[in-house]
């Protein structure tokens, strides 16, 4: 691997460690004494140097962007005064083509360097090349490491992790956003949150989490929705919403102590989000009437999807909140949203019947990362929900059960992992922190 840093290395009269290493061309430059080779392998980037016969000899046809290589050769520090990854090049005495790219085309350079338009339908299509792009590839190390976190962090809090189905016959989140697919005889719905299943089982587990896809028909196209994508969420029992509030507050600071204290994960993140700041806590934790009065206040007023002022009631729509993030420019903790526009399994405040005790976590950059709320207890309520939203109890009987048989106190919240590294990592889109981003009208590669 190219990342191995066990390796003597060759300086003056002392020899350096000979070694094989494979990896693809990333960029090569043909000089008149020397042919320099910037290889990658996925793990890191290392100079390499052909030099007398070996730069005559090599089969420029077969030495093109993406060729893949065994290169054999001494490690060398490099001299004085030149930089290279890791302050090292290998002196290469002989190499074998693995795999051959095509040279007299530059699909991968011309799809890679333009990866700031992720919209762009070339692009989209090409997803595979841009994918091994430097920024791409260090948007998904990183992603993987914030994963990785999210799993440390719960196992230390004791929550354990389940996997609930994903074919299903309930909605969470609204009808309109269903995915259906045939299922035998009957159809079955693409889930959109495990939260349901995940409730099911904090009697025998207590407080569970999982990392599974959701799913939702969004039809309209934004930088931060997906068709598909990345859920984390978490059910904790026996709890009440400041429990709640400071639970997330935790998980979300300790997933980034562990992504910091990474030192290949630090460096991606210090290129890609230089003046990211770690946030400080306790977050800002801001109740949805107060935010209705700080929009219309701003001066012009931030107003609501109609163009008028926010009242109560009213949805604060991606561009409001995203103002709102932009100006505060710190986490917030969105707090109580009203009844109406919110889930029908919330339970509501009992200080004000109006509102529930729901958040929001909004992050700067992105708005809405966090979804969560405290979830309704009695069994006749619940029904009366069910039906207020035209839901058919029936489909539910194993959700109901749950306040039947021994109802808690409980709560929960899921974050979009994209939404997440987005925010860490200063993405203007979701796309960019997906392998292969599904969006109305796409979905392909
Ligand atoms: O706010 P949402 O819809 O909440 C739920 O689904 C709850 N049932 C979760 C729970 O309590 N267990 O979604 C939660 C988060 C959002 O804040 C957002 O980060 C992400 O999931 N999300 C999406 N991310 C990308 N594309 C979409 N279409 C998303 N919809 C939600
Ligand atoms: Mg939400």
């Amino acid at each position: 691997r190219i990342g191995r840093k066990d390796i003597e290395l060759g300086e003056g009269d002392k020899k350096g460690t000979r070694v094989k290493v494979m990896g693809r061309i990333h960029r090569l430059r043909a000089q008149k004494q020397a042919t320099f080779i910037t290889l990658v392998d996925g793990y890191g980037q290392l100079q390499c140097v052909l030099t007398g016969d070996l730069t005559k000899t090599y089969d420029a046809l077969l030495f093109a962007q993406g060729t893949s290589l065994a290169l054999y050769g001494e490690m060398r520090k490099v001299p004085e005064g030149q930089t290279a990854p890791d302050s090292r090049e290998l002196h290469v005495d002989y190499y074998e083509v693995l795999g051959a790219s095509p040279s007299d085309e530059d699909a991968i350079t011309n799809r890679v360097s333009a990866q700031q338009n992720q919209w762009d339908a070339q692009m989209l299509d090409n997803r595979h090349l841009v994918l091994r792009g430097e920024n791409a590839s260090a948007l998904m190390k990183i992603r993987a490491a914030v994963e990785r976190a999210f799993q440390k962090v719960y196992d230390e809090l004791e929550v354990t992790k389940v996997s609930p189905p994903a074919l299903v016959q309930t909605q969470v989140e609204g009808g309109a956003t269903l995915f259906s697919a045939p299922y035998y005889e009957e159809t079955a719905f693409l889930t959109q949150s495990s939260q349901l299943y995940l409730e099911t089982v904090i009697p025998s587990l207590g407080d569970v989490y999982c990392i599974e896809k959701s799913f939702r028909a969004e039809k309209s196209l934004t930088r931060r929705h997906l068709s598909e994508f990345t859920h984390v969420e978490a059910e904790l029992d026996y709890i009440e919403f400041s429990d709640l509030l400071d639970h997330l507050e935790e998980v979300i600071c300790r997933v980034i102590d562990y992504v910091l204290a990474n030192p290949t994960i630090a460096a991606h993140l210090k290129e890609l989000n230089p003046t990211f700041q770690k946030p400080t806590r306790p977050f800002l934790r801001m109740k949805y009437t107060d935010a209705i009065d700080w929009l219309n206040a701003q001066d012009p007023p931030i107003p609501n999807e109609e163009g008028n002022p926010h009242v109560f009631g009213d949805d604060i729509a991606e561009a409001a909140e995203r103002r709102m993030t932009d100006i505060i420019n710190r986490p917030i903790f969105l707090t109580h949203f009203p009844v109406e526009i919110k889930a029908f399994y919330m339970k509501k405040d009992p200080a004000d019947l109006r509102v529930t005790e729901s958040v929001d976590c909004l992050m700067p950059g992105v708005g809405e990362i966090v979804g969560g709320s405290m979830r309704m207890e009695g069994y006749d309520e619940l029904l009366e929900a069910y039906k207020k939203q035209g839901i058919d109890a029936k489909d539910y009987y194993w959700y109901t059960d749950q306040r039947k048989y021994g109802t808690s106190p409980h709560g929960g919240y899921g974050i979009g992992l994209e939404r997440f590294v987005a925010w860490l990592a200063n993405q203007h889109t979701v796309r960019t922190t997906c392998l292969y981003p599904r969006f109305m009208g796409r979905c392909k590669p």
